[in-house]
């Protein structure tokens, strides 16, 4: 099976977590969009989504599902988001789509974290994937040094040659360099640098439930 096709295996597999009557989270990224285009087939049972980027709320808003401000709802049955880097403990890296500070907020919002992620996802130690950190331009240099001094190198994101421009309107440094064995407390620490607005570890909102697609099937992994 492609890359693709285990994507929507999984983005398919995660309708079974959805709870008919109640709004679902939503993340984003590639994964997420097979879930979308799933989650189409049964927009009739739910109210709608909460949804963690404007390429999300756009796709979703197309096939029809309603989508709310975290604000207007209170918790969320699950939340349903792809990773980068998925760990034993169902600690994550996430963020390669910029999105990670809105996909953190509606994680800590929901009662459940439904993983939908292929198999080249799964690692035993976190970091070999660049570790996307959501900064505000101004500290930018002074973070890149802070990185340094852990053996990390942290580069600015760009887009068309120029820094990319998230969704709240802050920039990505993506950091190389880095094996995160304690992803707890990397979370924590590094969120207290001032000018981190988050780091993209899933420790503390980490996942209850992966699925992972793989070339038998889809695994269900539980933590
Ligand atoms: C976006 C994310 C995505 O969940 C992550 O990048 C995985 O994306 P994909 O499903 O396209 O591989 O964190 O900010």
């Amino acid at each position: 099976m492609t890359q693709d096709e285990l994507k929507t295996l999984v983005g398919q597999a995660a309708l079974e977590y959805v709870v008919p009557g109640e709004i679902v989270g939503v993340g984003t990224g590639s994964t997420v969009n097979k879930f979308i285009d799933a989650l189409a087939a049964m927009k009739d049972r739910i109210p709608g989504a909460v949804s963690s980027s404007n390429a999300s709320t756009e796709r979703l808003r197309a096939l029809g599902i309603p989508v709310f401000d975290s604000n207007e709802v209170g918790e969320i049955a699950v939340y349903i988001d792809g990773a980068d880097e998925i760990d034993g403990r169902g600690h994550m890296v996430k963020g390669g789509g910029a999105a990670l500070t809105r996909e953190k907020i509606v994680a800590a919002q929901s009662r459940r974290f439904v993983c939908i992620a292929d198999e080249s996802k799964r690692v035993e130690v976190l970091g070999a994937f660049p570790v996307p950190v959501e900064v505000i331009p101004m500290a930018v240099q002074r973070i890149v040094r802070q990185f340094a001094a852990l053996g990390g190198s942290a580069a600015v994101r760009l887009r068309d040659g120029q820094p990319l421009i998230t969704d709240n309107g802050q920039q990505i440094l993506d950091v190389t360099g880095l094996r995160i064995k304690d992803p707890l407390r990397f979370e924590s620490d590094v969120n207290q640098w001032p000018g981190v607005v988050t780091v993209g570890v899933f420790a503390h909102q980490k996942a209850a439930v992966c699925l992972l697609g793989t070339a038998a099937g889809v695994q269900t992994l539980t933590y």
